[in-house]
């Protein structure tokens, strides 16, 4: 099979490293890829927005398999264009992203199936969002409706903040059009856990555990970013609470689309607040997440490639379970200095080819690209460095270890990736 994968980040990366150990594998093209996944695929330099050039790429390279990794196009309708030109494509369509790409189509689909969700209004006029603002005492939350590359969420803790933020959104238009509606939500307090599954539309197949690190610092200090590091399993969730979390969350979501006509194919991501054993949305995302995905398909022992044919075909019921492989699994994010606000660019990075012969670590690429058999810095998030390990403590070691060996001119990352595994706690 010839499969085109779109996007070039670590996520992508994974996603091409494990499919390229499937044996019905023949060439994997990527649009754009980077440095680590021009060793495994062939990179093209394309727009991924101009769908008529990817259908015609994807005519002449006889591809018979296209995975989207980012949100954008799924929300652009990238998946429509293809299956009305009959080539099979992993992700939901336009209708389906909507639950990404619309926080709130997100919260009210939650609202009328009774899926546990934090409580929230709607606003589409600054003056009423603003008087509803007054009757409320942070701490509450603030979100754009739209997708802002995960800037449009506002954690408010003071009045002032959120008034300031209301008129960024309403009247500066910060986000543009994707903040002219806003959802004002209650505050959860609890723990962050992200649930992802595969699913057809009607089957369901659920993928480990895991827990995201979004903000830059050590004890989850400083601004947000894409993600610093993420671990799985996550040793929150017991079986009680995981039967909960697929009944009540990610099946009645599903069910729930296709009462509503649409058949949701593809990831689904369940963004969870677990209090106690409570789990609540915080958000659905439609795709498999950056860096998330890093540990789990790392850890991942089954084929992917026939999974992800059986969620196209609407044949998922056929696969029992995913193997795994024994461990946790670590993925620490290294950054670019300056990253998130201004990411510096064009350092060579060293290191890496002492770590290619280890079966116990990977790193994968994100912001980078090779030339003269060289890799080079390229983006805010660099590399995303992966170990397995057999507890919490011997992952944390190994993948550490492994940060210490590369090297780039400015490079931090996070020290805590897994810390909060060990202490059980937040
Ligand atoms: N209702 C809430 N209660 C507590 N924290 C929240 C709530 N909603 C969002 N957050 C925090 O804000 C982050 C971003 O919100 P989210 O809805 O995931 O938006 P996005 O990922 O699109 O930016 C979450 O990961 C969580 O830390
Ligand atoms: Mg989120």
């Amino acid at each position: 099979m010839n499969i085109l994968v779109i996007g070039g980040g670590g996520r992508e990366h994974a996603i091409i490293w494990k499919l390229s150990q499937s044996k019905d594998v023949d060439t994997i093209y990527c649009i754009p890829g980077n440095g680590g996944i021009s060793d495994i695929a062939e990179c093209v330099a394309m727009d991924v927005d101009n769908t008529s050039d990817l259908l015609d790429f994807s005519a002449r390279k006889h591809i018979d398999l296209v995975i989207v990794g980012p949100e954008n196009p799924l929300a652009e309708g990238i998946v429509d264009m293809f299956e009305k030109k009959g080539v099979p494509i992993f992700g939901p369509n336009k209708r389906g992203a909507m639950i990404e790409a619309s926080k709130i189509f997100a919260k009210e689909l939650m609202r009328q199936y009774g899926i546990p969700t934090a409580a929230f209004r709607v606003f589409d006029r600054y003056d009423d969002a603003g008087r509803y603002l007054g009757s409320l005492t942070p701490p509450y939350v603030i979100k754009a409706d739209g997708l802002c590359a995960g800037k449009g969420a506002y954690v408010i803790q003071d009045q002032e903040e959120g008034r300031s933020v209301l008129s960024d959104l309403m009247v500066k238009g910060i986000h543009g059009d994707a903040g002219k509606k806003i959802i004002i939500e209650e505050f959860l307090p609890g723990i962050e856990a992200s649930y992802l599954a595969f699913t057809d539309g009607t089957s369901m197949l659920s993928l480990l555990t895991s827990q995201d690190h979004k903000p830059l610092l050590d004890g989850d200090n400083g601004p947000n970013t894409g993600g610093m590091g993420a671990y799985t399993p996550i040793p929150f969730v017991n079986e009680a609470v995981e039967r909960d979390i697929k009944a009540r969350i990610m099946e009645r979501t599903i069910a729930a689309m296709r009462e509503k006509g649409i058949v949701y194919k593809g990831v689904l991501y369940g963004g969870l607040m677990l209090q106690e054993s409570d789990p609540y949305v915080i958000e659905f995302n439609a795709r498999l997440g950056d860096p998330e995905t890093q540990p789990i398909l790392f850890k991942m022992e089954s084929d992917l490639l026939p999974i992800l044919m059986a969620c196209i075909e609407g044949k998922l019921h056929r696969i029992n379970d995913i193997k795994w492989k024994e461990g946790v699994s670590i993925c620490v994010v290294v950054a670019s200095k300056g990253y998130p606000d201004k990411p510096e660019k064009g350092f060579v990075i060293n290191g890496l080819e002492r770590l290619k012969e280890r079966r116990d670590v990977m790193v994968f690429h994100a912001g980078t690209k090779k030339a003269d058999g060289r890799y080079y810095t390229s983006g805010g998030r660099v590399l995303g460095v992966t170990a397995i390990g057999s507890s919490y403590e011997d992952a944390m070691k190994r993948v550490y270890e492994a940060v210490s060996m590369v090297e780039f001119d400015g490079m931090h990352y996070r020290k805590d990736i897994g810390a909060k595994a060990l202490a059980k706690k937040v």
